[in-house]
């Protein structure tokens, strides 16, 4: 067996008396989509917070391709390949859309050239103008990110994660608050990220995630409901009860 790109051994965190992700373990196959689902405050995005280090968990383990990561800084998760994207918009709203996308990809800069002017950030400028063109914003690149439309920003918030060339990434409900059109577009975009990436998703419209995952894992009142193929996620009785019976 191949080691995982990434794996949780029971992670586990608690606020107050509320245990907001209870010994949860699963496994992400390579150049995949998988899905997390579950109702509001199922503790998604905790998961996320602890497979990123933004928390330590009270337990468990965050492995990246086989290594213990469990808990390390930003910088530390990024060398080992690992990229978010946030649920609440995280672009620097005053900053021109290429700038923001720059910024992100000053990562593939040798360390050696840190102090060089701009111009001379070759690999980092490359990347901003791949980004552009595959996410369509190359027309609004010398906007500022805050006048870009809901679903250009969103779009934009994928694109700055992406800017380092992880390995894995971590995205959380990437289409909320998009329009049906927007929504295809983001989906078929996210597909295409698989050709170079792994995908985490977090989502909650339920016809994308059938669509567009390999794997689903269902999250409920902090702990692991089920997992496997979506078709077999749509047919699981539990899964019903607990979630897709709701939306
Ligand atoms: N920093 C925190 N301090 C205290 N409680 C928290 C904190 N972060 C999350 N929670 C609680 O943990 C639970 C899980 O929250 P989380 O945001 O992970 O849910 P979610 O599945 O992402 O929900 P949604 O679908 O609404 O985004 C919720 O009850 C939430 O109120
Ligand atoms: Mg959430």
């Amino acid at each position: 067996m191949t080691t995982p790109i990434l794996e949780t051994r029971n992670l586990s965190i608690a606020f107050g008396g509320l245990r907001a992700v209870d010994d949860v373990s699963f496994s992400v196959e390579r150049n995949r989509i998988t899905t997390i689902i579950g109702p509001n405050g199922a503790g998604k995005s905790t998961l996320f917070n602890l497979i990123s280090g933004a928390l330590r968990p009270r337990s468990g383990h965050v492995l990246i391709e086989g290594v213990d990561h469990t808990a390390e800084p930003p910088y530390r998760m990024q060398a080992a390949g690992l990229a978010r994207s946030f649920q609440i918009t995280n672009l620097f709203f005053d900053l021109p859309v290429a700038e923001n996308l720059r910024l992100a990809a000053q990562v593939l800069e040798p360390w050696s050239l840190a102090l060089r002017p701009v111009s001379a950030s070759r690999k980092a400028l490359q990347r901003v103008d791949e980004l552009l063109e595959r996410f369509a914003l190359a027309e609004k690149a010398d906007y500022k990110a805050g006048a870009l439309s809901h679903g250009e920003q969103r779009r934009l918030e994928v694109a700055v994660a992406l800017a380092c060339k992880p390995k894995v990434l971590l995205l959380d409900e990437p289409t909320q608050g998009m329009s049906h059109g927007d929504t295809q577009d983001t989906a078929a975009l996210i597909k295409s990220l698989t050709r170079d990436a792994t995908v985490l998703l977090i989502e909650h419209d339920i016809g994308l995630v059938m669509n567009l995952s390999d794997h689903v894992i269902v999250l409920h009142q902090g702990q692991k409901l089920a997992e496997g193929p979506p078709a077999e996620i749509r047919n699981n009785p539990a899964v019903q009860a607990a979630y897709l019976g709701h939306v």
